[in-house]
């Protein structure tokens, strides 16, 4: 299935997700309005938010709780974003200037918690304490996860198993969290439940894989991101760490300095030329594709409907994307 036939497949649910979002955006604070409508109508894959109301749907859930999760799942995501694009000093996310290049770095965190704090409130809407414990969970982690990015910045010796465990946490958790509030909602067995969760986990994982390939290789109009932000940041990601790993003491000892210098006084072109002739994007890559059939393996637990078929597919579609 495309994209588009699998948003067909929800189409209503979807259309739904769209009034509650903008419906929970509210604030009589002109500021908060003003920087939460600026992201939110900057649209955005809705991808998240998408697996929370598949994952419903593919265990049979018939009530209308589900879009209010979803929509909960995409404001801690924007939430993040506001976050992130400060600490990463981003310039352009959703094809757009960021929010912290447009109001500023104060206003994007202040409403980035107001959108936190938003979506604990619709939690308690949702009225089911295991909901509730997986999401403080999943955002007490994703904290974690960039706290932790932060400390392997500029540091050389990250290892594989750093980063990945970075990515887990940052990113997997989230869509973990999103299939498996979903499989809650449907009162389903915990071995469903873990299932969906498994699923959305490995799909966060091959997900942050590929953005972190599509950083050095993808086309900024198309992904409506700034390319080349890791290296200036200096923030070791697969393609670096395993082109090191191979690569000749010349080649490691340029990488080694692009991460210690955050890309200052290095050559990008020479970089990007190194990690794409010694293969390290074309490993990250593999392994985002091997983490994806991994999760649409998981989801053999499930049974077979056209809302799983779309959760498989959207796992090729989380690999195969250029934006
Ligand atoms: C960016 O997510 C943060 C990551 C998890 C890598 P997206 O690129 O999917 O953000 P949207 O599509 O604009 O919401
Ligand atoms: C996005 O991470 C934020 C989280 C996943 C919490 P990145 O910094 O890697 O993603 P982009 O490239 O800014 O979207
Ligand atoms: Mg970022
Ligand atoms: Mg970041």
């Amino acid at each position: 299935m495309q994209l588009e036939d699998i948003r067909d497949l929800v189409r209503e649910d979807l259309q739904s997700l769209d009034r509650t979002i903008l419906d929970r955006l509210a604030s009589d604070v002109v500021l908060v309005n003003q920087v939460a409508n600026y992201i939110i109508a900057g649209g955005g894959k809705r991808l998240s938010p998408l697996l929370v109301v598949l994952g419903a749907r593919a265990c049979g859930y018939e009530g209308g709780r589900h879009v209010e999760a979803a929509a909960i799942v995409e404001f801690i995501h924007t939430a993040t974003l506001l976050h992130d694009d400060v600490v990463d000093s981003s310039e352009l996310r959703r094809g757009k200037d960021t929010a912290n290049s447009v109001f500023g770095n104060e206003a994007s965190v202040l409403v980035g918690d107001f959108l936190y704090s938003r979506a604990f409130q619709m939690i308690t809407q949702v009225g089911r304490d295991r909901v509730l414990e997986t999401l403080a969970n999943a955002t007490n982690v994703i904290a974690e996860g960039e706290v932790l990015q932060l400390m392997n910045c500029g540091d050389p010796d990250t290892t594989e198993d750093r980063y990945l465990d970075v990515i887990r946490r940052k990113t997997a958790m989230l869509f973990e969290a999103g299939t498996r509030i979903a499989a809650i909602l449907a009162e389903q067995p915990r071995e469903i439940e873990d299932a969906l969760a498994e699923y959305g986990q490995r799909l966060g994982v091959a997900f942050q894989l590929v953005d972190d390939v599509l950083d050095y290789r993808g086309d900024t109009d198309e992904m409506g991101k700034n390319m080349g932000d890791d290296l200036a940041e200096g923030k070791p990601t697969l393609p670096l760490i395993l082109t090191m790993h191979k690569g000749d003491d010349d080649v490691r000892g340029d990488i080694r300095k692009a991460i210690e210098n955050g890309g200052d006084g290095v050559d990008d072109e020479q970089i990007k030329a190194a990690i794409g002739a010694s293969g390290g994007l074309d490993n990250a890559y593999e392994m985002a594709q091997q983490e994806a059939t991994a999760a649409i393996e998981a989801l053999s637990a499930l049974p077979d409907t056209p809302f799983r078929t779309a959760l498989e597919s959207l796992a090729l579609i989380a690999v195969e994307r250029s934006s």
